[in-house]
């Protein structure tokens, strides 16, 4: 991969800043909101301590682009606590082309289409138009992060690590910039959804730009091996790419990309922790089957209620007994197919809750927000089952997350669709088709009745996986595959 690269001198580039800003009602003033997610957790400890920068959208429309980033609050304990604002690069779009490019390209067209939901997706030039010139927003705003960056650290060789279906594009950019502007630089990709077989990308009427656009970087992680393959037999089919199936690289432009399985973590100690000092909150008079999700088409949810109905109506001795809690967050409110979903996921609970419901029992409690992370540690740890049941899904950090908070003995167990990239390698899992409502049903039944020996050694072996491959492993076989490690093992990344 050429020269060391040292992680300490990078710049993360997603569409969203690893917190949102929003206006103060009262005063007006600016403020920050932390967000939790893994990449957040993970990546900007690193930004904070090294000589990094992040380059993203606010999460608001600033009338002002200049107007100042506030610092964080001193009592703020996440994660990004100490990025001071001069390491943040936000990035304002116009609202209606934000609109286009957001709510029209990225979750409209490349959401479903990558999920293999092509029905769902929507193929509009004018959203096509927005996606492209957003990404050479970001890129423009990148390489002038970067000119920034080098003034102070002349020497190394910065990494530019892009993240997800929103930037497509924006590597072709920012490498050829740099090459006008002698600038060195190595530039990684990583993907968190998954990447579709090629009968389903060549229906994207944009389907060479974009590969172009990823293949502008030096390498491309994707969560599973799955996804990587998909990836280079489009490269072959589409742009009649040289590959290697078994070495995994792309040959383009007289370059050669690696293309690298990279499965994302969770942050498993802090889990860990967070389960430990959570408060009860679940009654004990009863189980719970937990199910926490976006509220997202994806997710498999109108499938779950179906598959817990069945249960109920095939095996009665769990009325009264048992619960589903299922928590949807609301998620890209402004999309119709989001806004379908929500009228029938309630329509449904208020039908099911209806046909099942006694005095003093309902068979589904259900949360349409957020809920904190100490209360979501709790149900974690306390649900004697999770249902995590995507019809397609990259990773899903859920499952990841439920494991981690296993720390009751004897544990609960957990239900995985083999259709996210979670259910790929969490083998000791109970694997749920999602589609196969019937089966589904029975898979629960057997969950709530599986011998205490027996969740034990799955749990155990599930626990041990999670707890071995968290999030910074994760982080460390990217820039390990980026060739960034230095030779003296000073990886660069926070002890
Ligand atoms: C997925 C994507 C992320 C995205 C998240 C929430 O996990 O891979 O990039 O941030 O969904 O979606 P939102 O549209 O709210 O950013």
């Amino acid at each position: 991969m050429g020269d060391p690269v040292t992680s300490k001198c990078m710049i993360v580039v997603s569409n969203r800043l690893p917190f949102v800003l929003k206006r103060n009602e009262k005063t007006g003033a600016l403020e920050r909101k932390a967000s939790a997610g893994g990449l957040v957790t993970a990546v900007a400890p690193v930004v904070v301590q090294g000589n990094g920068l992040w380059v993203g959208w606010p999460g608001i429309h600033l009338e002002n682009p200049d107007e100042p980033i506030p610092e964080s609050n001193p009592n703020d304990n996440t994660p990004t606590a100490g990025l001071l604002s001069k390491k943040v690069v936000p990035v304002c779009v116009e609202p209606g082309k934000f609109d286009s490019y957001y709510n029209g390209s990225c979750n409209g067209t490349f959401w479903p289409l990558f999920h293999s939901m092509p029905d769902r997706a929507v193929f509009l030039a004018e959203h096509w138009k927005n996606y492209y010139s957003v990404n050479e927003l970001f890129a423009e705003k990148t390489i002038k992060a970067l000119k920034s960056l080098l003034e102070e650290q002349s020497t190394a060789t910065p990494l530019i690590w892009i993240h997800d279906y929103h930037l497509m594009l924006a590597a072709n950019w920012v490498r050829q910039i740099a090459e006008e502007s002698n600038l060195r630089l190595k530039l990684g990709f990583f993907l968190h959804i998954p990447f579709p077989p090629w009968n389903i990308f060549r229906l994207c009427p944009w389907s060479d730009e974009i590969l172009q656009g990823i293949l502008g970087n030096d390498m491309v992680g994707f969560h599973i091996e799955d996804y990587c393959l998909n990836f280079i037999d489009c490269c072959q089919r589409r742009l009649g790419c040289r590959v290697d199936r078994k070495g995994l690289l792309v040959e383009h432009g007289g370059r050669t990309v690696l293309v690298r399985p990279l499965p994302i973590g969770i942050p498993y100690d802090r889990f860990v922790k967070m389960a430990e000092i959570a408060p009860k909150v679940l009654p004990t008079n009863q189980k719970f089957v937990l199910g926490v999700d976006r509220l997202d088409y994806t997710k498999g949810l109108v499938h779950r209620l179906k598959a817990f109905e069945l249960l109920l109506e095939k095996y009665p001795e769990h009325i009264e007994k048992v619960t589903l809690l299922q928590i949807s967050v609301p998620s890209r409110t402004d999309v119709k197919e989001y806004q379908d979903l929500k009228e029938e996921m309630d329509q449904m609970v208020g039908r099911i809750n209806g046909r099942f419901t006694t005095y003093n029992w309902s068979p589904i409690r259900y949360i349409y927000g957020q809920v904190g992370q100490d209360e979501l540690a709790a149900f974690y740890r306390d649900a004697a089952v999770a249902l995590v049941t995507p019809l397609r899904d990259g990773m899903n950090l859920v499952a990841k997350e439920f494991v981690a908070c296993q720390i009751n003995e004897p544990p609960g167990v957990l239900i995985v669709s083999p259709f996210a990239g979670a259910g790929e390698m969490m083998h000791e899992a109970l694997i749920c088709n999602p589609y196969e409502v019937h089966m589904a049903a029975e898979i629960i039944h057997r969950a709530l009745t599986m011998p205490e020996d027996e969740r034990t050694l799955r749990m155990n072996y599930l626990r041990r996986r999670e707890k071995l491959h968290d999030v910074n492993y994760w982080m460390k076989s990217f820039f390990k595959a980026m060739g960034s490690l230095r030779e003296d093992g000073d990886d660069g990344l926070p002890t």
